[in-house]
């Protein structure tokens, strides 16, 4: 039986983004597979009042299953409003859907927007594809996602070794052919930990990697095409360092893990960048945190007892993420 994300309380991004373009900041979106990071990402949010996206990968679905993720979200609105949220900003997107008919499952179990990650099709049939999901989507208030362009590296089932940037050129015909509310564009950054050689980087005074800056001449050049437009930057993790250092100080063998320095994705947040993706400094944070307890606390086997610091570490990251970095908090 379907249901719809309004029943749920749930919220699509059609204000979120009209706000976040007009106030230059951007709607986190933290995807979730367990319990513990939904209640990191929802009492981070509740507390610094940041409307936020709850995003599932279809690996997440496959995960944790998709009737759980789904009354897990409903929970989340739930739960915000118990931490003192009284009108909670919470959508649960589909994150790199690849098909219509997961795109149709998503949207009839109450998801208030997804998706559509054509990027990896020809130009043409990524719009044919896109705009079968805008439609469907759209007779359900839920709101579509579309991408032009393919990050390097790991897209789900889509593996690419180099970035297919943007072309500008093209958005204003798959933005109207389509009908998509949102742009997932290629501008440099990429998935996973390792989104740089330290062959592409640079050394500072104080012998840091640093990264080549993102593409951002390529973003201006689109936000000129499409004025007003909602843009969205996948691939924006940080990989802080001082994470690394954890694991590999407690035997993990992270090699080269370098993100995107977070003084970017301040500059994306303010242009017209309204919806930044984090996973995998999630996902550092959390093991950082319990390859630590393992390694100081070997007698212990309590779930609780590691997967609760994992959950506060989280939480100091996603409330760092939206006050200092995306500039959401207060927003909500
Ligand atoms: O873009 C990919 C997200 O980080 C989700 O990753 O497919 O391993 O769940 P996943
Ligand atoms: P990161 O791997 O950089 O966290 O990107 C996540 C993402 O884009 C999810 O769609
Ligand atoms: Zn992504």
């Amino acid at each position: 039986m379907s249901v719809s994300y309004k029943e749920l309380g749930l919220v699509n991004t059609t204000e979120m983004f009209k706000k976040a373009f007009a106030g230059g900041y951007a709607i986190p979106a933290f995807n979730f597979n367990n319990m513990e990071q939904m209640q990191a990402i929802v009492s981070a949010c509740a507390e610094q009042k940041s409307p936020v996206i709850l995003q599932v990968s279809s690996g997440a679905r496959k995960y944790a299953n998709q009737t759980l993720l789904r009354y897990m979200a409903q929970g989340a609105v739930e739960y915000a409003k118990e931490l003192g949220w009284e009108n909670p900003q919470i959508c649960l997107h589909l994150d790199h859907g690849d098909t219509f008919e997961l795109c149709k499952s998503c949207i009839d179990m109450g998801f208030s927007s997804v998706m559509i990650d054509g990027s990896h099709h020809s130009y043409e049939d990524n719009i044919a594809l896109t705009k079968k999901v805008v439609e469907y989507a759209h007779a359900h208030g839920v709101t579509v996602e579309g991408e032009l362009g393919v990050l390097a590296g790991v897209e789900d089932e889509v593996s690419s070794d180099h970035h297919t940037y943007t072309q500008p050129e093209e958005v204003v015909d798959f933005v109207s052919r389509t009908g998509v509310d949102s742009l997932a564009i290629s501008i440099g950054t990429s998935h996973g930990a390792n989104k740089f050689t330290p062959a592409q980087c640079t050394v500072n005074a104080d012998g840091v990697l640093v990264p080549p800056p993102l593409r951002f001449d390529i973003l201006e050049a689109i936000e000129k095409q499409i004025p007003g437009f909602p843009i969205v930057l996948h691939g924006a993790s940080s990989v802080p360092q001082e994470y690394v250092k954890i694991i590999n100080e407690n035997g993990g063998k992270l090699k080269d893990a370098i993100g995107i320095p977070e003084e970017q994705l301040r500059k994306a947040a303010a242009s017209a960048v309204c919806k930044i993706n984090i996973d995998s400094d999630g996902r550092l944070a959390m093991t950082a945190a319990v390859r630590k307890f393992y390694n100081e606390q070997p007698d212990k086997f309590d779930p609780r007892q590691y997967l609760g610091p994992a959950r506060e570490e989280l939480k100091k990251l996603y409330t760092h993420k939206v006050v200092a970095v995306l500039g959401s908090a207060g927003k909500a």
